[in-house]
């Protein structure tokens, strides 16, 4: 089996300094433990030279919340993702539901994120996933298909497999009410079987698709030892050291385990 990912977003949480404990205390807690986990802190923008100054003898890497459609220029108030690259950010979420919500994102928006993204060499994390009337209405396939499609498979092949996928169902974020893993599992060979019909086998097996809703210490190891699930983009919990690292260690025992 392949190594799981974990990726923290921190939202618009955390003044400086606790961002800087924070940071400090994942980096101690995850020395020594020669993880397979890949390990990616998401703090907000202004924090961002924190965690990179840190990532280069720690065991993680570092990733912004968002960047912007443009690629430079009169834009105020936006950060390209070229200046992500330049601090050493490596990757980026985007299209994540409350940005859809509040800033009402497209799936357009998105793939040409997505591209600015890959030009500058950077990750493109892309959240996908329903809101609770489309689960009842039995839509949330045809939902998370659409996304999925029209943000990622303009992509060449190359370009695909720099890509990381989060499904995140949106009822289950910040609601404590978490997918089960069957839910999950289902959603995520779903989107597999998606990717293995564009870009073929080896690259649907490659690809990683994470899971994002209440993943928590507790449900992670049931959720990482799904077939389909590989990893999870933590919110709520990856703001305590103790708690984001027990997520890692729980990614680390569904690789054994597996
Ligand atoms: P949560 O958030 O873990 O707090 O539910 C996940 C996310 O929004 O990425």
């Amino acid at each position: 089996m392949k190594p799981k990912m974990v990726i923290g977003n921190w939202k618009m949480n955390k003044s400086f300094e606790e961002a800087d404990d924070l940071i400090i205390a994942i980096g101690e807690q995850l020395s020594g433990l020669k993880l397979k986990t890949g390990v990616v802190l998401c703090p907000p923008y202004l924090y961002l030279e924190l965690a990179t100054d840190h990532a280069d003898e720690a065991d993680f890497s570092v990733g912004a919340q968002n960047c912007s459609e443009y690629k430079n220029g009169a834009v105020t108030g936006e950060i390209s993702a070229e200046m992500l690259a330049q601090l050493g950010v490596e990757f980026c979420i985007v299209g994540h539901s409350e940005r859809r919500k509040f800033f009402h994102e497209s799936n357009q928006t998105i793939a040409k994120k997505v591209d600015l993204l890959l030009e500058s060499q950077l990750v493109p994390v892309v959240c996908c996933g329903e809101v609770i009337e489309e689960r009842k209405s039995n839509q949330h396939f045809e939902v998370v298909e659409k996304q999925i499609k029209e943000s990622l498979f303009h992509l060449s092949k190359e370009d695909f497999e720099s890509v990381v996928i989060a499904y995140e169902p949106v009822w289950a974020i910040g609601t404590g009410e978490t997918a089960t893993p069957e839910q999950a599992e289902e959603m995520h060979s779903f989107i597999r079987q998606l990717i293995e019909k564009k870009y073929g086998t080896e690259i649907a097996y490659s690809a990683y698709i994470l899971y994002g809703g209440s993943c928590n210490a507790q449900n992670a190891l049931e959720l990482f030892t799904q077939p389909n699930v590989d990893g999870g983009l933590i919110g709520g919990a990856s703001l305590k050291a103790n708690d984001f690292v027990a997520i890692i260690e729980a990614a680390e025992t569904a690789i054994k385990e597996n």
